[in-house]
């Protein structure tokens, strides 16, 4: 068995996973020159913008990588297929989002990307080609990559045409990309075909000691990144059951935690109460585990994860209900400030926020919001709310502004609402909110980020969750 070096990388998918990835590859592996492309023109055009802010994801450390490598061996391009044919490993990161119709609509992997990709890849790769599945996919997914390379490998006039397909799920967080891949905890490697397992292996190990590097069959690598996604989203539907518990029984969750979390068998992280995990993944993830199940016929084991799931979102509408009823059960035409739209602090990414679903539940009571969030754009809060911003809000019944800060979203409001633990919320001067706010007003922290007690000290009634 000889390892194939590996000279040139294409990424297909230049999203949040992408992009990151190859940038941290390219810093680390000077000697491998890195494209990665996608159809999308505008985010190509952004992650090739001189104005490094101006990158499609926001992420800390991003620009500094980007900055070091791109032009050196990291390129962004819409030219996918030339990169295709150049390329000795081709990464797929492309989005797998949940299908909306047809078979499994609600809870399987809409493959369809994928499957374009992959049939690009078979048709316009050369000699030998090492397919890495980055997008997390359902177990077994690697069959049908198999199937479609498969058969187009063969003589071709510029010799034989072969693929060995390897899993090589990403763990990254969002807002912690960048030192996540630069010191991950593993990195998980599972193919059957030895030499092209130590091809990828080599790159890692430009930075990653050995002993992080894991090598699986291809189910199992597949099948990991599911369960990892599942686990760390059950820790949280678990702490915010019990959230809502301390809330009836004047216990603290956060002390509740602490004390847990001391136990190293379960350890300290992860058990964070909010209004419910967001992210494109989580949700996704377990949805997807939940099919499999059924398809397997295990209802049982699917009726476990889907309780995840149902747990999360029912904390997402217990938040906005609670608002409801602390504002004298109504909220029709009151002002309210939402800070932070985020689904986590230092991202600009709200797929799957638990802020959206507040914020709907409090329009369709008719409130007012202003909304403020230090990185996302007014777009995108409309592209979620699936409403456009109204310059004022007087019609009384749901509407939603931008507020350029969290005074201004403030002023006039009978609530701020807390969705997002964006540090500068731990700085408000909660003496100039309550001053420019109606009385009586409320403090909502559903992120447990506040200064409670200046709060407090400022005259307002404050809830914090998990806390009774
Ligand atoms: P994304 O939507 O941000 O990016 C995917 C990109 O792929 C898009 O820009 C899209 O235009 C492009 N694309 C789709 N089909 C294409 C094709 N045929 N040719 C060229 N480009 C194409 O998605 P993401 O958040 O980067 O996630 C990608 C995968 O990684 C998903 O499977 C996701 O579950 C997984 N993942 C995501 C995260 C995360 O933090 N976002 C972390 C770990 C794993
Ligand atoms: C998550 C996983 O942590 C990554 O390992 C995985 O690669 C990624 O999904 C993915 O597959 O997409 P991410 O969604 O970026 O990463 O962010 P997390 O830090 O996991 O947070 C997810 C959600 O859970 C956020 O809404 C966050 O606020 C919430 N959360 C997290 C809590 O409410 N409490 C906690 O203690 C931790």
């Amino acid at each position: 068995m000889s390892t194939p070096v590996i000279q040139t990388i294409c990424c297909i998918g230049a999203g949040y996973v992408g992009g990151p990835t190859m940038a941290v590859i390219a810093d680390h592996c000077p000697g491998v020159q890195v494209t990665v492309v996608d159809l999308n023109q505008a985010r190509i055009e952004a992650w090739n913008d001189p104005d490094l802010s101006k990158l499609p994801v926001y992420e800390p450390g991003l620009d500094a990588v980007v900055g070091r490598c791109r032009g050196r061996n990291l390129h962004f391009t819409t030219a996918v297929d030339a990169a295709i044919a150049a390329a000795d490993m081709v990464f797929l990161s492309v989005n797998t989002p949940t299908k909306t119709r047809g078979i499994g609509a609600g809870e399987a992997s809409d493959l369809r990307w994928i499957e374009a990709s992959a049939r690009q890849v078979a048709a316009l790769a050369q000699g030998h080609t090492i397919v890495v599945e980055k997008s997390t996919l359902p177990v077994r997914t690697a069959e049908v990559i198999k199937t479609i390379l498969g058969a187009a490998e063969g003589e071709t006039p510029t010799g034989p045409k072969t693929f060995s397909v390897l899993s090589n799920p990403e763990f990254l967080a969002e807002g912690t990309a960048i030192g996540d891949l630069e010191n991950p905890d593993r990195v998980l490697i599972g193919g059957e075909d030895p030499a092209a397992i130590e091809a990828l292996a080599s790159l890692y190990s430009q930075w990653v000691v050995p002993e992080k590097i894991l090598r699986t069959n291809l189910w199992s690598s597949e099948l990991s990144k599911l369960t990892a996604n599942a686990f760390l989203a059950q820790r949280i539907s678990s702490i915010n059951s019990i959230a809502a518990l301390c809330e009836a029984t004047e216990a603290n969750v956060a002390e509740v935690a602490r004390a847990i979390g001391a136990d190293s068998r379960i350890g300290t992280k992860f058990l964070k109460a909010g209004p419910g995990f967001g992210g494109s993944c989580f949700q996704k993830d377990i949805l997807n585990l939940v099919y499999l199940c059924r398809h397997y016929g295990l209802e049982e084991v699917a009726a476990y994860w889907q309780g995840v799931v149902s747990l999360n979102a029912w904390q997402s509408h217990r938040i906005s209900a609670l608002v409801v009823r602390q504002l004298f059960g109504t909220v029709t035409g009151k002002r309210i400030a939402v800070l932070g739209f985020a689904f986590k602090a230092d991202t600009n990414d709200t797929r799957e926020s638990p802020t959206i679903t507040i914020c709907a539940d409090l329009l369709e009571e008719g409130a007012q919001l202003a909304i403020y969030d230090p990185k996302v754009s007014a777009e995108q809060i409309a592209a979620d709310l699936g409403q456009p911003a109204v310059v004022t809000m007087d019609s009384g019944e749901g509407q939603w502004q931008v507020a350029s800060n969290p005074l201004a979203a403030a002023t006039g409001a009978d609530a701020v609402v807390v969705l997002t633990e964006w540090a500068e919320f731990g700085q408000l001067d909660w003496r100039a909110l309550a001053a420019v706010m109606r009385q009586p007003a409320w403090l909502f922290d559903a992120r447990t980020v506040c200064d409670a007690a200046a709060a407090r000290a400022a005259g307002l009634k404050v809830w914090r969750v998990g806390e009774g």
